[in-house]
């Protein structure tokens, strides 16, 4: 299982202390990245799930809808990201890029596959394909999702598929997949559902298996952050581009973790933690990794 140490030496700067953020400060590269997930694999079908069947059985109706609609963006989204994730791959500048970006693909598969399993055998939704319960759970994710996933990331993903030499289309994306998806959302919620289930003693089975996620999202972060500095110190097209991109999609990557019920704004608990909270953590990784890419954060129009 991947420990708090693991976590903190995947290479992405958000965990690191300010005094260390620079923008001249080197990075992993896409070789020590594929390196470091050859020493990482884990098995999705194998974590035991055992005592997390017990624990679902306990819960109150409010808490299992509350947990319900926390997971299903992340259930909905590994799948998005796993097909969507193609036209990168193509995209690949040298070898040792195309080997990372491959392990970041099969990566994204298994983060699915975790899903899905926990959502057969804990949640009990027993449909035979995959696309039946994913239709399900869909019935959660806000409209903010549906446009970020649906829309955006696919859109980004079709114009590199078109012309994975297209440099500009090669930002968008990963300011969008990387960035945005990646680093400012899944990492968010990640942090806050494991925190709250692991001082709780809930769910030891997802705990193991989300931690492991959440490693591999800190190393994928890591290549995205390492490719936007190398691009932004090349381009001022490039700048403006991660910096316009960032400015259409923050709004609707705060539109994602708002619960039923809620607007934007409005003060919510998820996991037991507030919105401001949630909204800060977010902010800081991000400014922590714009500061080492050497971009400054969109100012409001
Ligand atoms: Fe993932
Ligand atoms: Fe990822």
């Amino acid at each position: 299982m991947a420990t708090l140490l693991d976590l903190s030496q995947q290479g992405d700067v958000a965990t690191m202390e300010d005094s260390q953020i620079r923008r001249d400060l080197k990075l992993m590269m896409p070789q020590q990245l594929y390196e470091l997930w050859e020493r990482q694999q884990w098995q999705s079908q194998a974590i035991d799930l055992e005592r997390d069947k017990e624990d679902w059985g306990k819960f109150s109706d409010q808490e299992r809808a509350d947990i319900l609609w926390g997971l299903s963006s992340f259930f909905i989204g590994e799948e998005r990201v796993t097909t969507q994730f193609s036209g990168l791959v193509m995209a690949y500048e040298d070898e040792r890029e195309e080997a990372f970006l491959t392990t970041q693909q099969v990566d994204e598969a298994r983060h699915m596959q975790f899903f899905d399993r926990y959502y057969r055998e804990v949640f009990g939704l027993d449909d035979e394909r995959i696309q039946d319960r994913l239709d399900r759970v869909r019935e959660n994710v806000t409209d903010a999702f549906v446009k970020l996933f649906d829309e955006v990331l696919v859109e980004a993903g079709q114009r590199l598929i078109e012309d994975p030499s297209d440099m500009d289309a090669k930002v968008r994306f990963v300011t969008t997949y990387h960035m945005v998806i990646e680093g400012t959302l899944a990492l968010t919620g990640q942090h806050f559902i494991l925190d709250y289930l692991e001082k709780n003693g809930l769910m030891p089975g997802f705990v193991e298996g989300f931690s492991n996620i959440a490693r591999d999202e800190h190393r994928h972060v890591a290549y995205g952050t390492w490719f936007l500095q190398q691009k932004a110190a090349g381009d001022e097209s490039h700048t403006k581009q991660i910096q316009d991109t960032l400015a259409e999609l923050l709004p609707y990557a705060a539109g994602v973790l708002v619960p039923p019920g809620f607007q934007l704004g409005d003060d919510y608990e998820f996991f037991g933690y507030t919105a401001q909270e949630q909204n800060e953590f977010a902010f800081t990784a991000l400014t922590r990794r714009l500061k080492v890419i050497g971009v400054g954060l969109p100012v409001a129009a």
